[in-house]
């Protein structure tokens, strides 16, 4: 044998396309969880830049900036979680169709999305990548990849403020909504004077809020008829924001 077939069966036998010290069965699972991370977050990094891009509405701009904020932290994970998976030795994902393939969460192909259901929905595809990003921390803790572990903590946290953003926002106009929803199915409503007191927070009802309920308020008001559904006093709201009519 000469002397460079030597060689060469020495190195065949220390693996040299081995490049950490995990075994392969441990690189196997931990790329293949990375895989389905990476579908997930190019499907909601999608999903933020299709609401960025189709939101209506009078908040348009404060939403429209949030969710671009948004998007550039989930599309900053992408690169990382990839070049992961290539550290340990392991592939990921090679195409769009790979995405369509390995995402868990879901697509919205809707033609208009209300917005305050795209926050909704929106703050509840964050928490479900939570989940995931807790289960595949699980399985890198169980093949002790510290690094791994390490960056989905970070991700977690990231994960975890848009949540709380999403839902603080989410929460403050479901509860507008839910409080003027309650007030019309009270017995008020077989009253001939359909007249309400109503109290909004001050801090979170804005006249646009308040403006915007009024016009479903008027939908109601024609569905009963055309009596009048009065609001003499909105208390502690913004001035500007009386409406009587
Ligand atoms: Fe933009």
């Amino acid at each position: 044998m000469t002397q460079t077939a030597v060689a060469s069966k020495e190195r065949k036998k220390t693996d040299p396309g081995t490049r950490t010290d995990l075994s392969s069965d441990a690189v196997t699972e931990i790329s293949s969880e990375l895989r389905k991370l990476l579908a997930d977050v190019f499907a909601l990094y999608l999903k933020t830049k299709n609401f960025h891009w189709h939101l209506t509405g009078r908040h348009f701009r404060d939403y429209h900036l949030l969710l671009d904020e948004h998007s550039e932290q989930i599309l900053s994970m992408t690169d990382d979680i990839a070049e992961r998976a290539r550290k340990l030795g392991g592939s990921t994902l090679r195409s769009i169709s790979d995405v369509t393939r390995h995402q868990r969460l879901l697509d919205n192909n809707a033609d208009f999305v209300p917005p305050l259901d795209m926050l909704a929905e929106l703050r509840a595809d964050n928490l479900q990548l939570t989940r995931y990003l807790r289960s595949t921390h699980e399985v890198c803790a169980r093949h002790n990849d510290v690094a791994t572990t390490s960056l989905i903590e970070t991700w977690i946290d990231e994960t975890e403020r848009r949540t709380w953003f999403l839902s603080e926002i989410a929460t403050d106009l479901l509860g507008i909504h839910r409080d003027i929803a309650d007030l019309l199915s009270g017995s008020q409503r077989e009253k001939p004077d359909l007249s309400f007191h109503a109290t909004l927070n001050p801090g979170s009802a804005t006249p646009e809020d308040i403006a915007e309920l009024f016009e479903s308020i008027s939908q109601l008001n024609r569905a009963f008829g055309g009596q009048g559904i009065v609001f003499r006093q909105i208390e502690g709201a913004p001035s500007g924001a009386q409406l009587d009519s």
